[in-house]
């Protein structure tokens, strides 16, 4: 997918086993927890961004080594040398929310919505998720994966190496299945660690306009046992809102969820303060994602509780809605995720580090905040705090290298700017120029 440039490797002939890789010089090595941790940072731990200068990093085959200072690297051999003078290393993006599969782009509702048009209104009139729809289930399989697979390329570039992929846009048991069947057949094409999420509730379909309750027995009889069958997906989304489906939709569908293991990962509070995130909360979601609209008592029952509150601060910017309140969940101690929400509709975009710039620049975040809540607190939104999520011995070779910068700040800083030269995955580089 990339070419990998040689000529930043200096190849040592002998090949020993295990494969050996050292990152060396690196200004700043950031996101370095020593321990693995059980749960993820929350209130004031978010501003704690642990960093070593002067550091080396030693990967071996597809993991983390060792680290240190330079002083203390002794000699020893290795398979490729990285030079990362004037460069910082930290964790890739672990993105716990997106729609990266999708049939189409939908510019014509931008300019609709340029000309006065809301996303609500937009949805109204056919558009929206259920345009999407229309579009999934004339595509292949085929077709679906290699569109994909592009974005997922787009977005390893920015720094992302962890994707949530959601489905939705198919909205029958034959379009949901396909849609997930195309999330697991991507796993084989990248080195991206990909969790699958059912969708179904994403909408009402057309076939079910004037009979909801249909669609949602349809959910609750065949598709979510089919995809439990089948081990296509890890979590459970509902789209919880009005004019989408109720609190009590919801509660119905993640308990039928539950019973076949899928844990809740959930849209609520995007438009409007339902009730959802008290309901998902008692459901024992992973995350409560969205949350654009918060009541007071919303941000209290949210931060006091385990589950996480991913914001999407992308989906703000293109909109223009408001931004979730995060310094109110941060002060009440609550824990934190940023994510992409990366579709076709609300947010056409997977670019970590702008998303980064939104939270730091709308939301009032520190960058460093900002980081962990991408990084190890992102990886603990999709269960992969073991594997990913920081720079610990043991967990799997993820690493962003940046270009010569002055500091991590300078990340979020420089909107629009991509600061990273090389991504590793599962101890693999590519190149992203
Ligand atoms: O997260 N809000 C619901 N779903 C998506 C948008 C879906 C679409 O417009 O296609 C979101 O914003
Ligand atoms: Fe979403």
């Amino acid at each position: 997918m990339y070419t990998i440039d040689q000529n930043n490797l200096s190849t040592i002939k002998k090949h020993s086993h295990p494969m050996k890789t050292l990152i060396k010089n690196i200004k700043g090595l950031t996101g370095i927890l020593e321990e693995k941790i059980h749960s993820p940072l929350r209130g004031k731990e978010l501003a704690t961004l642990n960093q070593l200068e002067n550091a080396y990093l030693i990967i071996e085959n597809d993991k983390i080594a060792a680290f240190g200072e330079m002083g203390n690297l002794f000699s020893q051999d290795f398979d490729y040398e990285i030079e990362a003078s004037d460069r910082f290393v930290l964790p890739t993006w672990c993105d716990s929310h997106t729609h990266i599969v999708y049939a189409t782009s939908r510019e014509k509702e931008f300019v609709d919505r340029i000309n006065g048009l809301t996303y609500q209104e937009i949805a109204n009139r056919g558009g929206g998720i259920l345009n999407s729809a229309k579009r999934l289930r004339e595509t292949s399989k085929e077709d679906l994966v290699a569109s994909a697979l592009k974005r997922i390329e787009t977005v390893n570039r920015t720094g992302t190496g962890a994707l949530e992929i959601k489905s939705g846009y198919g909205l029958s048991v034959e379009s949901e299945l396909k849609m997930l069947e195309v999330i697991k057949e991507l796993k084989k094409h990248t080195n991206t660690t990909i969790k699958a999420t059912l969708l179904a509730a994403h909408a009402i379909p057309n076939e079910y306009k004037s009979n909801r309750d249909g669609y949602i027995e349809l959910i609750a009889k065949e598709i979510i046992p089919t995809v439990a069958k089948e081990k296509l997906a890890d979590y459970i989304d509902v789209f919880c809102e009005t004019n989408y489906f109720t609190v009590d939709e919801m509660t119905y569908l993640l308990e039928v969820g539950a019973s076949y293991g899928l844990t809740p990962k959930v849209h609520v509070n995007q438009f409007t303060s339902i009730g959802g995130v008290q309901a998902a909360i008692n459901h024992k979601a992973l995350s409560v994602d969205h949350l654009e609209e918060m009541t007071e008592q919303d941000i209290i029952d949210l931060s006091e509780s385990n589950t996480i509150g991913t914001i999407l601060p992308s989906c703000s910017f293109f909109l223009g809605i408001p931004y979730a309140p995060v310094r109110k969940i941060i002060e009440n101690n609550g824990a934190l995720a940023i994510a992409t929400d990366f579709n076709p509709g609300s947010t056409p975009s997977g670019n970590v580090p702008f998303a980064l710039s939104l939270a730091c620049i709308k939301q009032r975040l520190l960058p460093a905040e900002a980081i962990n809540a991408t990084t190890i607190n992102g990886a603990f939104a999709m269960n992969l705090e073991n594997e990913l999520g920081s720079i610990t011995v043991g967990k799997t070779a993820n690493l962003i290298i940046t270009k010569p910068i002055s500091s991590v700040d300078y990340i979020p800083y420089s909107f629009g700017e991509n600061c990273i030269e090389k991504v590793i995955l599962k101890g693999k580089l590519t190149e992203v120029q």
